[in-house]
Protein backbone atom coordinates (compact mmCIF):
# COMPACT_ATOMS: atom_id res chain seq x y z
CA UNK A 1 0.00 0.00 0.00
CA UNK A 2 1.26 3.36 -0.46
CA UNK A 3 1.97 6.13 2.28
CA UNK A 4 -1.27 7.93 1.72
CA UNK A 5 -3.55 4.82 1.18
CA UNK A 6 -1.97 3.80 4.91
CA UNK A 7 -2.64 7.32 6.40
CA UNK A 8 -5.51 7.84 4.89
CA UNK A 9 -7.30 4.30 6.34
CA UNK A 10 -6.08 4.73 9.33
CA UNK A 11 -7.06 8.68 9.50
CA UNK A 12 -10.39 6.67 8.53
CA UNK A 13 -10.90 4.36 11.55
CA UNK A 14 -11.17 6.88 14.00
CA UNK A 15 -12.70 9.87 11.98
CA UNK A 16 -15.12 8.48 9.68
CA UNK A 17 -18.49 9.38 9.37
CA UNK A 18 -21.17 7.57 11.33
CA UNK A 19 -23.84 6.93 8.70
CA UNK A 20 -27.23 4.72 8.45
CA UNK A 21 -25.99 2.74 5.24
CA UNK A 22 -22.36 1.86 6.86
CA UNK A 23 -21.20 -0.86 8.99
CA UNK A 24 -20.26 0.28 12.62
CA UNK A 25 -16.77 -0.86 13.23
CA UNK A 26 -18.15 -2.78 16.39
CA UNK A 27 -20.30 -4.62 13.96
CA UNK A 28 -17.75 -5.62 11.03
CA UNK A 29 -15.59 -6.64 13.97
CA UNK A 30 -18.24 -9.35 14.70
CA UNK A 31 -18.01 -10.33 11.43
CA UNK A 32 -21.09 -8.43 9.85
CA UNK A 33 -20.57 -7.70 5.92
CA UNK A 34 -21.98 -4.84 3.43
CA UNK A 35 -25.19 -5.99 2.24
CA UNK A 36 -25.09 -4.49 -1.62
CA UNK A 37 -28.98 -3.78 -1.65
CA UNK A 38 -28.55 -1.25 1.11
CA UNK A 39 -25.04 0.19 -0.64
CA UNK A 40 -27.08 0.81 -3.77
CA UNK A 41 -30.12 1.97 -2.45
CA UNK A 42 -28.02 4.63 -0.57
CA UNK A 43 -25.89 5.58 -3.80
CA UNK A 44 -28.74 6.06 -5.48
CA UNK A 45 -30.33 8.35 -3.21
CA UNK A 46 -27.10 10.05 -2.89
CA UNK A 47 -26.28 10.67 -6.66
CA UNK A 48 -28.06 14.40 -6.59
CA UNK A 49 -28.97 14.70 -2.69
CA UNK A 50 -26.62 15.44 0.17
CA UNK A 51 -26.11 12.97 3.21
CA UNK A 52 -28.03 15.04 5.49
CA UNK A 53 -31.20 14.78 3.46
CA UNK A 54 -30.69 11.30 2.56
CA UNK A 55 -30.18 9.50 6.18
CA UNK A 56 -34.26 9.63 6.72
CA UNK A 57 -35.15 8.46 3.62
CA UNK A 58 -33.02 5.82 3.71
CA UNK A 59 -33.94 4.48 7.07
CA UNK A 60 -37.46 4.97 5.71
CA UNK A 61 -37.01 2.99 2.72
CA UNK A 62 -34.98 0.21 4.39
CA UNK A 63 -38.14 -0.24 7.48
CA UNK A 64 -40.44 -0.65 4.70
CA UNK A 65 -38.34 -2.40 2.31
CA UNK A 66 -35.41 -4.31 4.25
CA UNK A 67 -34.13 -6.33 1.12
CA UNK A 68 -34.59 -5.82 -2.63
CA UNK A 69 -37.51 -8.85 -3.45
CA UNK A 70 -39.09 -6.37 -0.57
CA UNK A 71 -38.85 -2.94 -2.52
CA UNK A 72 -39.51 -5.59 -5.99
CA UNK A 73 -42.87 -6.49 -4.85
CA UNK A 74 -44.03 -2.96 -3.99
CA UNK A 75 -46.17 -0.83 -6.42
CA UNK A 76 -44.14 1.80 -8.34
CA UNK A 77 -46.53 3.85 -6.81
CA UNK A 78 -45.74 3.08 -3.48
CA UNK A 79 -42.23 3.98 -4.24
CA UNK A 80 -42.41 6.92 -5.56
CA UNK A 81 -44.87 7.84 -2.85
CA UNK A 82 -41.83 7.21 -0.52
CA UNK A 83 -39.40 9.00 -2.69
CA UNK A 84 -41.09 12.28 -2.54
CA UNK A 85 -39.41 15.21 -1.16
CA UNK A 86 -35.75 13.97 -2.76
CA UNK A 87 -36.40 15.16 -5.99
CA UNK A 88 -35.33 13.49 -9.46
CA UNK A 89 -37.58 11.32 -9.80
CA UNK A 90 -36.43 9.06 -12.73
CA UNK A 91 -34.21 7.94 -9.71
CA UNK A 92 -37.23 6.26 -7.89
CA UNK A 93 -38.22 5.10 -11.22
CA UNK A 94 -35.41 3.81 -12.56
CA UNK A 95 -34.71 1.83 -8.78
CA UNK A 96 -38.01 -0.22 -8.75
CA UNK A 97 -36.98 -1.39 -12.28
CA UNK A 98 -33.72 -2.24 -10.90
CA UNK A 99 -35.06 -4.26 -8.05
CA UNK A 100 -37.78 -5.68 -10.83
CA UNK A 101 -34.67 -6.93 -12.92
CA UNK A 102 -32.47 -7.93 -10.15
CA UNK A 103 -35.42 -10.29 -8.75
CA UNK A 104 -36.21 -11.63 -12.35
CA UNK A 105 -32.92 -12.01 -13.86
CA UNK A 106 -30.51 -12.35 -11.08
CA UNK A 107 -32.12 -14.05 -8.71
CA UNK A 108 -32.70 -11.02 -6.36
CA UNK A 109 -28.35 -10.49 -6.40
CA UNK A 110 -26.59 -7.96 -7.60
CA UNK A 111 -24.43 -8.55 -10.22
CA UNK A 112 -20.79 -8.81 -8.56
CA UNK A 113 -18.84 -7.28 -11.27
CA UNK A 114 -19.47 -3.50 -12.61
CA UNK A 115 -20.07 -4.46 -16.56
CA UNK A 116 -23.16 -6.15 -15.10
CA UNK A 117 -23.74 -3.51 -12.27
CA UNK A 118 -23.73 -0.57 -15.22
CA UNK A 119 -26.12 -2.90 -17.37
CA UNK A 120 -29.06 -2.36 -14.32
CA UNK A 121 -31.29 0.83 -14.67
CA UNK A 122 -30.48 4.34 -12.65
CA UNK A 123 -26.40 2.86 -12.69
CA UNK A 124 -23.40 4.67 -14.58
CA UNK A 125 -20.10 4.73 -13.94
CA UNK A 126 -19.78 6.52 -10.97
CA UNK A 127 -22.53 3.84 -9.03
CA UNK A 128 -21.16 0.59 -10.44
CA UNK A 129 -17.57 1.29 -9.20
CA UNK A 130 -19.04 2.47 -5.69
CA UNK A 131 -21.06 -0.51 -5.60
CA UNK A 132 -18.11 -2.73 -6.39
CA UNK A 133 -16.22 -0.81 -4.07
CA UNK A 134 -18.28 -0.89 -1.25
CA UNK A 135 -19.84 -4.16 -0.91
CA UNK A 136 -18.10 -5.84 -3.34
CA UNK A 137 -14.61 -5.27 -2.03
CA UNK A 138 -13.43 -5.01 -5.63
CA UNK A 139 -10.26 -2.52 -6.10
CA UNK A 140 -11.94 -0.50 -8.84
CA UNK A 141 -11.31 4.06 -8.76
CA UNK A 142 -14.83 5.70 -7.42
CA UNK A 143 -14.28 9.08 -8.28
CA UNK A 144 -16.82 11.81 -6.87
CA UNK A 145 -16.68 15.51 -6.94
CA UNK A 146 -15.21 15.27 -3.68
CA UNK A 147 -12.47 12.70 -4.74
CA UNK A 148 -11.63 14.94 -7.85
CA UNK A 149 -11.08 17.81 -5.54
CA UNK A 150 -8.74 15.69 -2.68
CA UNK A 151 -7.22 14.26 -5.73
CA UNK A 152 -6.42 17.71 -7.73
CA UNK A 153 -5.12 19.27 -4.31
CA UNK A 154 -2.93 15.93 -3.33
CA UNK A 155 -1.22 15.90 -7.18
CA UNK A 156 -1.70 19.82 -8.19
CA UNK A 157 -2.66 18.82 -11.55
CA UNK A 158 -3.03 22.19 -13.16
CA UNK A 159 -5.59 20.95 -15.97
CA UNK A 160 -8.85 22.80 -15.93
CA UNK A 161 -11.74 20.41 -15.82
CA UNK A 162 -13.27 18.71 -16.66
CA UNK A 163 -10.52 17.72 -19.16
CA UNK A 164 -8.39 16.49 -15.99
CA UNK A 165 -10.79 13.14 -15.26
CA UNK A 166 -9.16 11.03 -17.07
CA UNK A 167 -5.31 11.98 -15.05
CA UNK A 168 -7.98 12.23 -11.87
CA UNK A 169 -9.37 8.52 -12.14
CA UNK A 170 -5.83 7.17 -12.87
CA UNK A 171 -4.28 9.04 -9.92
CA UNK A 172 -6.90 7.74 -8.17
CA UNK A 173 -6.86 4.16 -9.01
CA UNK A 174 -3.19 4.09 -8.40
CA UNK A 175 -3.63 4.39 -4.25
CA UNK A 176 -6.67 2.71 -4.28
CA UNK A 177 -5.82 -0.66 -2.13
CA UNK A 178 -6.97 -4.46 -2.95
CA UNK A 179 -7.53 -4.54 1.07
CA UNK A 180 -10.34 -2.23 2.25
CA UNK A 181 -10.85 -0.68 -1.10
CA UNK A 182 -14.39 0.53 -0.06
CA UNK A 183 -13.07 2.16 3.42
CA UNK A 184 -10.62 3.89 1.23
CA UNK A 185 -13.28 5.44 -1.29
CA UNK A 186 -15.94 6.64 1.73
CA UNK A 187 -12.31 7.81 2.99
CA UNK A 188 -11.72 9.84 0.87
CA UNK A 189 -15.41 11.39 0.47
CA UNK A 190 -15.54 12.00 4.06
CA UNK A 191 -11.78 13.84 3.76
CA UNK A 192 -13.36 15.89 0.84
CA UNK A 193 -16.61 16.41 2.97
CA UNK A 194 -14.83 17.26 6.32
CA UNK A 195 -11.23 18.66 5.63
CA UNK A 196 -10.65 18.76 2.10
CA UNK A 197 -13.44 21.34 1.32
CA UNK A 198 -14.16 23.45 -1.41
CA UNK A 199 -13.29 26.49 0.45
CA UNK A 200 -11.26 27.40 3.44
CA UNK A 201 -10.33 23.37 3.73
CA UNK A 202 -8.57 22.72 7.39
CA UNK A 203 -4.76 21.42 6.01
CA UNK A 204 -3.55 21.60 9.57
CA UNK A 205 -5.39 19.08 10.69
CA UNK A 206 -5.31 16.88 7.51
CA UNK A 207 -4.01 13.54 7.54
CA UNK A 208 -2.52 13.60 4.10
CA UNK A 209 -0.83 17.79 4.80
CA UNK A 210 2.77 15.97 4.37
CA UNK A 211 2.02 14.57 0.61
CA UNK A 212 -0.32 17.73 -0.88
CA UNK A 213 1.45 19.26 -3.33
CA UNK A 214 -1.45 21.91 -3.60
CA UNK A 215 -0.38 22.87 -0.11
CA UNK A 216 3.49 22.50 -0.73
CA UNK A 217 3.68 24.63 -3.67
CA UNK A 218 0.52 26.94 -4.14
CA UNK A 219 -2.81 27.10 -2.31
CA UNK A 220 -5.41 24.41 -2.37
CA UNK A 221 -8.43 26.50 -2.82
CA UNK A 222 -6.71 26.88 -6.68
CA UNK A 223 -8.03 23.08 -7.08
CA UNK A 224 -9.78 21.60 -8.82
CA UNK A 225 -8.48 24.62 -11.83
CA UNK A 226 -11.69 25.39 -13.70
CA UNK A 227 -12.04 25.78 -17.29
CA UNK A 228 -11.34 29.46 -18.64
CA UNK A 229 -14.89 30.61 -20.21
N1 LIG B 1 -21.70 10.17 -1.29
C1 LIG B 1 -21.92 9.19 -2.17
N2 LIG B 1 -21.68 7.98 -1.65
C2 LIG B 1 -21.30 8.18 -0.36
C3 LIG B 1 -20.91 7.33 0.71
N3 LIG B 1 -20.90 6.01 0.55
N4 LIG B 1 -20.56 7.90 1.87
C4 LIG B 1 -20.60 9.24 2.00
N5 LIG B 1 -20.95 10.10 1.05
C5 LIG B 1 -21.31 9.57 -0.13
Amino acid sequence: MQPITVKLLHWYDSHHRILPWRISPRDRLAGVVADPYRVWLSEIMLQQTTVEAVKPYFRAFTEKWPTVTHLASASQDDVLRAWAGLGYYSRARNLKKCADIVCAEFGGRFPIDVAGLKSLPGIGDYTAAAIASIAFDLPTAVVDGNVERVITRLYALATPMPFAKPEIRLRMQAITPDERPGDFAQAMMDLGATICTPRRPACVICPLNDNCEALRTTDPEFFPVKAPK
